[in-house]
């Protein structure tokens, strides 16, 4: 029996003539490549066979083999050595389960068995490939409030188990609002959307960093307070102020009766005199749209 790796194509075709698959050296990979979840656990799910009249010695798993070297057993490695668990037995299963994954453990595994025949050792191609992927949300950076939104939860590649994914706010998970698989639709978006988003699978330790979504509105509540309140008399200062909310922030602008004498959220007279006695109020704008705030009586005395 030989030791290399890939059987060959001699034997491949004696193993296809013989058909009896019981009866060769045969390793079953449920998988052939893995795409797992940071952090998560792999289960690699195996079986094997051999021919009759053979004991099992060592029934190990494997990375990266070297041509001609014997291969060491993972479960050896201090890398691997906390977070292997061999769920298989020294009959015909050879399941595995490593736990905490990270893009390190990103290689080629192989199951491999040796037994109490000097030649009776074999590794099962093609081995189990692992890839481990992060969760990254993509989303746009800004959304118009009334509009809709598509959020999507990315990862690098597509995940062998097929697990449901959740959405957070602000840390806060948001259990009504999944969308297919892999999407969050955010129709006619609040202000109250505004957020870090992030993303995450269900019954899963890892979660995505977060992004922000911001939401854009015109300007709302713009109005105009006086300071000193109450009686004006001549010659003292006077401050207006507007105030008003929105995404993006909104440029000011101060009118007089139908003049425009300002700009900026605070408008000052020093030295007040009876000719600034009228109506005041101020402009509110932004890229998504203007308002006026109520006109107020400025009475000077
Ligand atoms: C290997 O083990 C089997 C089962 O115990 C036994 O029948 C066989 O003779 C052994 N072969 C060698 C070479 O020791």
């Amino acid at each position: 029996m030989s030791v290399r790796m890939a059987p060959p194509l001699p034997l491949i075709f004696l193993i296809l003539i013989h058909g009896v698959s019981s009866a060769n050296w045969v390793v079953n990979y449920r998988h052939s490549h893995i795409c797992a979840l940071k952090d998560s656990s792999v289960i690699m799910s195996c079986t094997y066979t051999y021919p009759t009249g053979y004991k099992i010695k060592k029934a190990f798993w494997t990375k990266n083999p070297v041509q001609g070297v014997e291969p060491p057993d993972l479960s050896e490695d201090p890398e691997y050595s906390q977070r292997l668990q061999y769920l298989g037995d020294k009959q015909q299963k050879c399941t595995i389960r490593l736990s905490h994954v990270t893009q390190k453990d990103e290689h080629t595994y192989y199951f491999r068995f040796t037994t109490n025949v000097t030649d009776g050792k074999w590794t099962g191609n093609p081995g189990v490939t692992l890839t481990v992927t992060d969760l990254q949300v993509e989303a746009p950076e800004r959304v118009t409030e009334g509009d809709s939104v598509r959020l999507t939860c990315k990862s690098s590649c597509t995940l062998t188990d097929r697990a449901t994914f959740i959405w957070y706010r602000n840390s806060q998970p948001l259990t009504e609002r999944r969308d297919r698989n892999n999407q969050l639709l955010l129709q006619s978006v609040r202000r109250e959307d505004a957020g870090r988003y992030s993303c995450a699978l269900h019954e899963h330790t890892y979660i995505s960093p977060p992004v922000y979504l911001s939401v854009t509105y015109p300007p709302k509540s713009v109005s105009v307070s006086i300071s000193p309140s109450g009686e004006i008399v001549e010659g003292v200062s006077v401050t207006l102020s507007c105030s008003s909310d929105s995404n993006p922030p909104a440029e000011i602008s101060w009118f007089k009766g139908g003049t425009i004498v300002g700009s900026g959220r605070i408008y000052n007279i020093s030295n007040i005199s009876s000719d600034h006695s009228g109506e005041y109020k101020c402009k509110s704008i932004n890229e998504l749209g203007k308002k006026y705030s109520d006109a107020v009586t400025l009475n000077v005395m």
